[in-house]
């Protein structure tokens, strides 16, 4: 078959700019059972209800980690921290809510414990020096704001679907929940959402050392 020329488009894009650089999505060399993700997320889900981060819509967060002795320490906005964003015409950044004090949330929740969670735990807090460790609800049709956090976040799927997609700057990405681990660069400006029908879950973890180029 030929092809006629005529009917392409040429938007007289270098080549170079029509390659995405998906340098700030970084897979791990881990990975977890995915069956005994959705397990654990069941098993707490039935004990316990999401925080709405101080009255996020269509957003949730279960800390999995706290401040020993403080369950105050993920409640309101400490489910959601600092973050800054652009949020209108005048492209002025301002920023949002409180900052928390991430290297202070060491203690792994009791109720948890028996879950595959602190399995998960034990093994990412021997490879990274972490902060808060949230379980995260997106809703069906939602997303967040666009906006930068203060470090980069460790992103493991436990539910998606082909519609939840991540976008840093220019670049968008769906991570697949198959156990997978991966680090996003969060210090740069970004969203993500959920075009899906159905919820997305994600363990999500801020990370104190890890560096992006
Ligand atoms: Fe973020």
């Amino acid at each position: 078959m030929s092809i006629d020329n005529t009917k392409i488009v040429d938007l007289n894009i270098k080549k170079e700019k029509r390659i995405l650089d998906f340098s700030d999505f970084q897979k791990q060399n881990i990975k977890f059972d995915i069956d005994k993700l959705q397990e654990a997320y069941n098993q707490i889900v039935n004990i316990k209800k999401f925080d709405d981060g101080g009255g996020v819509t269509h957003f949730g967060a279960i800390s999995l980690t706290q401040i020993p002795g403080d369950p105050d320490s993920i409640k309101g906005s400490k489910a959601r921290g600092v973050y800054w964003t652009k949020p209108d015409k005048t492209g002025i950044e301002v920023s949002r809510d409180i900052k928390v004090n991430e290297s202070q949330y060491s203690e792994f929740i009791k109720d948890y414990e028996n879950t595959y969670f602190k399995e998960v735990y034990d093994v990412l807090s021997s490879k990274y020096k972490l902060g808060r460790i949230r379980i995260l609800l997106k809703e069906p049709r939602s997303t967040l704001s666009w906006h930068r956090d203060p470090e980069p976040r460790l992103h493991i799927p436990i539910i998606t679907n082909p519609g939840c997609l991540m976008v840093i700057e220019n670049v968008a990405k769906h991570m697949p929940a198959d156990g997978s681990v991966w680090v996003t660069n969060n210090t740069k400006y970004h969203n993500a959402f959920n075009g899906g029908e159905e919820n997305r879950i994600h363990l999500v973890a801020c990370v104190l050392d890890y560096k992006f180029n």
